[in-house]
């Protein structure tokens, strides 16, 4: 029988503690190990501690970074942190509002590198220095399709929020534009969706599938 995969974690939401003598390898918690783990963790990683989790994923993100910004009170920031979490992007920058709900998160951002700008001229500073090139991700006039697009491999894609949708900034400075198509009559697609979309289409392009779970 084949281990259970990601679609069956559900059935299980956690482990009891550590049945016979303890692991000698100091990634894994003694108080899990006593007590249990019901963290929402891949089984990979159970009864690891944060800091060896957190140690594992940053030896394979991608050089993929996400930014969204964060001028009204956007409540989208916690899903895109997570799903950022689940493909193992480098960094979410936040531009904007320090602030946001954390709830969305679901803790994933405990293990997620996220780093704050307070402009979207800083977020674009930053890339620069890094060498990453910018992507903007919207519906806007001139916008190349993301289905059709070549996504650079070392990029940095920057969402909008709810309403105004991405700041001229953000636009000026991006290298590219895209959007995602769209078939009904909505104007556009909740941010945070929109970003699951444009990170997995990253993904298909660039990750090695024989690394994931
Ligand atoms: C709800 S949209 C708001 C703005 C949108 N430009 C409009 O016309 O109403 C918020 C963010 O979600 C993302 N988004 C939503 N739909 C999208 C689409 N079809 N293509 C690309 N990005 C989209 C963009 O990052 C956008 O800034």
């Amino acid at each position: 029988m084949t281990e259970p995969g990601p679609t069956e974690w559900g059935r299980r939401p956690g482990v009891g503690p550590w049945q016979g003598p303890p692991p000698d390898d100091d990634r894994y918690d003694p108080t899990l190990l006593r007590e249990g783990d019901t963290r929402n963790v891949v089984d990979a990683y159970r009864y690891w501690t944060r800091e060896a989790i957190i140690a594992d994923i940053d030896e394979r993100r991608h050089s993929l970074h996400i930014a969204i910004e964060n001028f009204g009170n956007d409540a989208n920031i916690g899903s895109v942190v997570r799903t950022a979490n689940a493909f193992a992007v480098d960094t979410v920058h936040i531009v904007g509002r320090r602030r946001w709900n954390r709830r969305g998160a679901m803790v994933t951002d405990r293990y997620q590198r996220l780093r704050h700008h307070d402009t979207t001229a800083d977020l674009l500073a930053f890339a620069a220095d890094a060498g990453l090139t910018v992507v903007a991700v919207d519906n806007v006039p001139g916008a190349a399709r993301i289905e059709h697009a070549s996504l650079p491999r070392t990029a940095l894609m920057i969402f909008g929020q709810e309403g105004p949708g991405i700041t001229d900034d953000a636009k000026a400075g991006a290298a590219l534009t895209v959007s995602i198509a769209q078939f009904g009559s909505t104007r556009s697609i909740n941010a945070a969706v929109a970003a699951g979309i444009a990170m997995h289409t990253w993904i298909t392009q660039h990750a090695d599938l024989s690394n994931a779970w």
